[in-house]
């Protein structure tokens, strides 16, 4: 079968692990060459590594998607690199709870910055390539429709107890999403995002198991109560938790050419889960 995004560059947040790595092997499986960002620099190289070792095409550009720079850095990285930006995945992010009264602004801001403003000025940076490329596909008589898709949640769609400054967030990056669609319509951009239910990741790990990640210089803890994620597999129609392969699954959907005329929208990859 031919490769459906054969030559595409597209750039992936947060894509050293979950869902984040798993839309990126999808796409260099795909042929598409690929940015490939984490927090974490080695994540991020073994996932390059991993892309090369399968005959495909990728390059790192590690660092937080919070530092003031890091637009710039990774916008600019396509650029050098690949020559060309056709999709961009507003992936990266985690979660930091708490009931609203024992919720500090660092917890509110750390989700603000990470899951709203961070997308915010990747677009920013990445208008002026939009727009020029866009331009030059007009001169040359092409029409190339290119990608973002931006990552949510259930919690950002219905709210999440515990959860105020991340449903927050990812209600946010929906207004992000339509605003963007109405702007970059006449640059051939569709705009859309993937709200997920439960996949199974770090993220939503067992969190008896105590783990904890580092971001942005805190140390955070990771994982749900696994009474809550029984009682969550329970709820979903589908009976189970998805895989990151099966999220991965519904941003491929939003990038190829059968979804052209898709934008401003909000797919639901939840297992059937159509609340929380
Ligand atoms: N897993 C789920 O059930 C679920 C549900 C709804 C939404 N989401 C969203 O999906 C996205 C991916 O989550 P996941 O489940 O794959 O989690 P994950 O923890 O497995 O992977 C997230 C990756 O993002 C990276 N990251 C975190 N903060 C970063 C930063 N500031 N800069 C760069 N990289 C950063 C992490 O290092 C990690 O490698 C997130 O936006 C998350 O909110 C996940």
């Amino acid at each position: 079968m031919n490769p459906r995004l054969d030559g595409k560059v597209a750039l992936v947040t947060g894509s050293g692990r979950g869902i984040g790595r798993a839309i990126a092997l999808k796409f260099a499986s795909e042929g598409a060459r690929v940015v490939i960002n984490d927090l974490d620099a080695g994540p991020a190289e073994e996932v390059v590594a991993e892309i090369r070792a399968a005959g495909g095409q990728a390059v790192a550009c590690p660092g937080s998607v919070t530092a003031p720079d890091f637009a710039e850095r990774f916008i600019g990285t396509a650029v050098s690199e690949y020559k060309g930006l056709d999709i961009i995945v507003n992936n990266a992010g985690y979660t930091w709870d708490n009931v609203i009264q024992k919720m500090t602004d660092e917890q509110w801001y750390a989700m603000i910055d990470c899951h709203l403003t961070a997308p915010f000025r990747i677009l920013r940076a990445a208008y002026p390539v939009m727009r020029d490329l866009s331009k030059a596909d007009q001169a040359a008589g092409k029409r190339s429709v290119r990608k973002v898709v931006n990552i949510s949640s259930v919690a950002g769609l219905f709210g999440n107890a515990g959860q105020v400054n991340y449903s927050t967030a990812k209600a946010g990056i929906l207004g992000m999403t339509q605003t963007l669609a109405k702007e970059w319509g006449r640059l051939n951009v569709t705009v859309n995002a993937v709200a997920y239910g439960f996949i199974k990741t770090r993220l939503t790990g067992n969190a008896a198991e105590g783990g904890t990640a580092n971001i942005d210089g805190r140390e955070i803890k990771v994982g749900v109560n696994p009474d809550l994620l029984a009682a969550m597999e329970r709820g979903i129609p589908l009976g189970r938790g998805g895989t990151p392969e099966e999220a991965a699954g519904a941003v491929f959907l939003l990038c190829l050419p059968e979804s052209d005329y898709v934008s401003g929208q909000t797919l639901m990859c939840s297992g059937g889960l159509t609340g929380i």
